[in-house]
């Protein structure tokens, strides 16, 4: 299938590139040459990177289960026959962690038996491939079977940016997108800046893919990737594995980018080997020159970038990010002293690696490596080691090379290969909310409660050889990779640097795929949704929009700090919820700060003073009494993931407008297509004007145009009333959106 999707692209693209060029009056980034190779229409579009919103033509469509829930209960309101663009959904994030793969991957088939049955019965009526539960984690299996140079995914999970890893741009969106995508429409996104990270040195030591990027998150922050796409060169780039460019890209999702790429190279040509796709390569390799960006851009990167970063690789060192954000990062090091400083808990309750950042062959046998010094030097683990497969493939050739009984002789405890504690899905046996203890994974993310659920947890990121490393030790006070440490016989020892091969020598052994082909024809098949279904509900529409003024809306909540879409809406027990809109609601805001009370996710009913009250049930009084309701938000609101229940629950619980300092791209789409106002202060200090008995009105919404400020008057409890100016990012279509009541009402 990809082989066909390649094809057809590469044919078109020395023709779209050469337009490009033209118009541009200047050479072609990589990105500049996936981008304008997937235009719905290149010659009507304007291209203007930071202005301009693009229409494209991803071509493939990738969900997973939490996600495509809803994804496709939107899809399905399109009454469309089947997708339009080939598209796979993954069973990986329901599979809750705690007794070990076969246990947990049998409780998991049971307790979301209702959710499987709906996503396999929808996936073969509408052509959508479907990848059971325990198949593999969405990112590397999509890594190991439909990435390829040059191609353009879009994906229901903000870690999708793991395909750049093969040379092509992977862009998490939330779940109308998709919707829309399969339904046959264009997809919509703000022309990205462009970051050129240039490469040299090479990687040696310690120091692997994943210190790339924890480094690239200290210097850029969680900030510095906003619509921006980040693109690798140089040297350096074609000394990494296809899997650690997937590792990287994976985590430019946490500088929140809009995705990162690396340029065609042998190290990808490799990975498709292995995986089955030589063919794939083949094509590829004849046609390289358009996977690259032209050589004028590389020899004076300066001119096409609008930012330029270099990183000398033989120069870094691994490193360590964390508590609670990713951009808080350090040598390892470093780190002892710094723990001791701030009063981190410095005994380490557990280490985990794997998941979809950080479970290639070249992460697991160099972990391996270190895990089988510590075995040699009579050492177990001292924290709880967790092991989160990436893929079934995976899975099968750690077990078959002896990793697993390495791990497992380490004390380690091997998970499916689903998500688990990566994304909250983990009955942690120790844990104890208020209570606060440290972590270190080679995962993602680390904001508050992301891991376990528990707000206190300390969450550190590094790569899996050093988390391995931290297993043995157990100790955020000690230096695993420049300290000795005493062996069982009491004689000091010192890790030597991991040592591990990128790709298995023997190929990748094979087990269950776990894949199930959708039906040829869907027409006469019903999709499963069971009438007394807790956790699924098919969707009405939201009402249009009445074509007045929002005038003197209550405050519902004024956020303060970092408002994450977990904070908006946190997954952990409420993923059960995903594809039941009303139930999952309740968790509105639960993890948010709010600026006026100390406990996050409650607040004051304005109406009635009675306060405690979840933001839920404020917003549900509200909407009863039908009034809409005003959000307040700080800097990067919604940054985080792709979650698009953080903008669908307050717009069904009747939130009309939200007002920040500034939004995370994603998020801010997501509201704008559930027919909320996304609005930004033109002055950020405004928002420091916001207090909780204010009313707010938002006027001239009728002649709402691109471009334009939006006037609002905060009216205060004392009677007096002041006017501040909102910026917004809206275009045409999304005004239509917005007048429709969301963007699939303006489909039908
Ligand atoms: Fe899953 Fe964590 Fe990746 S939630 S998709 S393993 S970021």
């Amino acid at each position: 299938m990809s082989m066909d999707l390649a094809k057809k692209l590469y044919a078109k693209m020395p023709e779209v590139f050469a337009k490009a060029r033209k118009k541009f009056g200047r050479g072609l980034t990589l990105a500049d040459k996936i981008l304008v190779s997937h235009a719905d229409n290149f010659d009507a579009q304007t291209w203007e990177r930071g202005k301009a919103m693009l229409a494209l033509r991803p071509d493939r469509v990738a969900m997973q289960d939490a996600t495509a829930q809803m994804a496709m209960l939107q899809f399905m309101q399109a009454n469309k026959q089947k997708a339009a663009v080939p598209s796979t959904i993954h069973c990986d994030h329901l599979i809750r962690a705690e007794m070990g793969s076969a246990k947990d991957l049998l409780r998991a088939m049971d307790e979301n038996k209702e959710v499987y049955n709906f996503l396999a019965s929808a996936a073969k009526k509408y052509g959508i491939g479907f990848w059971k539960p325990g198949a593999g984690i969405i990112h590397q299996v999509v890594l190991e079977n439909y990435a390829f140079p040059g191609c353009l995914i879009i994906g229901t999970d903000s870690h999708t940016p793991n395909g750049g890893g093969l040379g092509g741009l992977a862009i998490g969106v939330g779940g109308a997108d998709a919707g829309e995508v399969m339904a046959g429409l264009p997809w919509e996104v703000l022309h990205p800046k462009l970051i050129g990270v240039r490469l040299t040195g090479k990687l040696n030591g310690w120091a692997s893919p994943k210190d790339v990027i924890l480094y690239l998150c200290g210097l850029l922050t969680v900030k510095g990737g906003t619509n921006k796409i980040v693109e690798y060169f140089g040297p350096g780039a074609e000394t990494i594995s296809a899997t650690g460019k997937g590792t990287i890209c994976n985590m430019g999702a946490e500088l929140g980018a809009t995705t990162s790429v690396f340029p065609f190279d042998q190290k990808m040509v490799a990975y498709m080997n292995i995986t089955d796709r030589a063919d794939l390569a083949n094509l590829a390799q004849s046609h390289k020159d358009l996977l690259v960006a032209d050589s004028e851009v590389y020899q004076s990167p300066e001119k096409y970038y609008d930012q330029i970063v270099e990183v000398d690789l033989s120069k870094l060192e691994p490193h360590v990010v964390g508590p609670h954000t990713p951009d808080l990062a350090r040598p390892v090091s470093k780190l002892a002293a710094e723990a001791k400083e701030k009063g981190y808990p410095i005994e380490l309750k557990a280490a985990l690696i794997g998941s979809c950042t950080n479970s290639s062959y070249e992460d697991i046998s160099r972990s391996a490596h270190i895990a089988r010094q510590g075995l040699k030097a009579g050492l177990k683990a001292k924290a709880s080691f967790l092991v989160s497969p990436g893929s079934e493939r995976i899975y099968h050739t750690m077990k078959r090379d002896g990793f697993l009984d390495t791990f497992e002789q380490l004390g380690g405890t091997v998970l499916s290969n689903s998500c688990g504690p990566c994304i909250g899905q983990w009955k942690r046996a120790d844990g104890v909310k208020g209570k606060a203890d440290s972590i270190v994974s080679s995962f993602n993310r680390n904001f508050p409660g992301r891991n376990d659920g528990i707000s206190e947890t300390l969450s550190f990121l590094a790569s899996p050889e050093v988390v391995t490393a931290y297993a043995i030790t157990g100790d955020l006070g000690f230096d695993p990779v420049n300290q000795t440490l005493k062996g069982a016989d009491g004689k000091e020892f010192k890790f030597q640097p991991p040592q591990g091969e990128e790709l298995p020598a023997k190929g990748f052994a094979k087990g269950e795929e776990g894949f199930v082909a959708p039906a040829e024809n869907g027409e006469g098949l019903t999709v499963d949704i069971p009438s007394t279904s807790e956790r699924l509900q098919l969707l009405q529409p939201f009402p249009r929009w009445d074509g007045k003024d929002f005038e003197r809306l209550p405050l519902l909540i004024k956020t303060k700090g970092k408002t994450t879409t977990d904070h908006i809406s946190p997954a952990g027990p409420w993923l059960k919820f995903r594809g039941h809109l009303d139930k999952i609601s309740d968790n509105m805001f639960l993890g948010a700060n709010s600026a006026f009370t100390s406990e996050p996710g409650k607040g004051t009913n304005v109406l009635t003073g009675e306060s405690n009250l979840t933001i839920a049930q404020i917003a549900r009084d509200y909407k009863a009494k039908g009034i809409g309701s005003v959000v307040v938000g700080d800097e990067n609101y919604g940054e985080g993931s792709s979650r698009e229940h953080a903008a669908m629950s307050p717009r069904f619980l009747n939130v009309r407008v939200v007002i920040t300092k500034s939004f995370a791209r994603i998020h801010e789409t997501n509201l704008k297509k559930q027919g909320i106002l996304a609005l930004t202060f033109a002055d950020p200090k405004d928002y420091d004007k916001i207090e909780q008995q204010d009313r707010i009105s938002v006027t001239g919404l009728n002649n709402l145009v691109p471009g334009k400020p939006v006037q609002v008057t905060i009216h205060k409890a004392d009677g007096k009333a002041l006017t501040i100016q909102t910026n917004h990012s809206i275009t045409e279509q999304q005004i239509a959106w917005f007048k429709a009541g969301s963007a699939l009402n303006a489909l039908n």
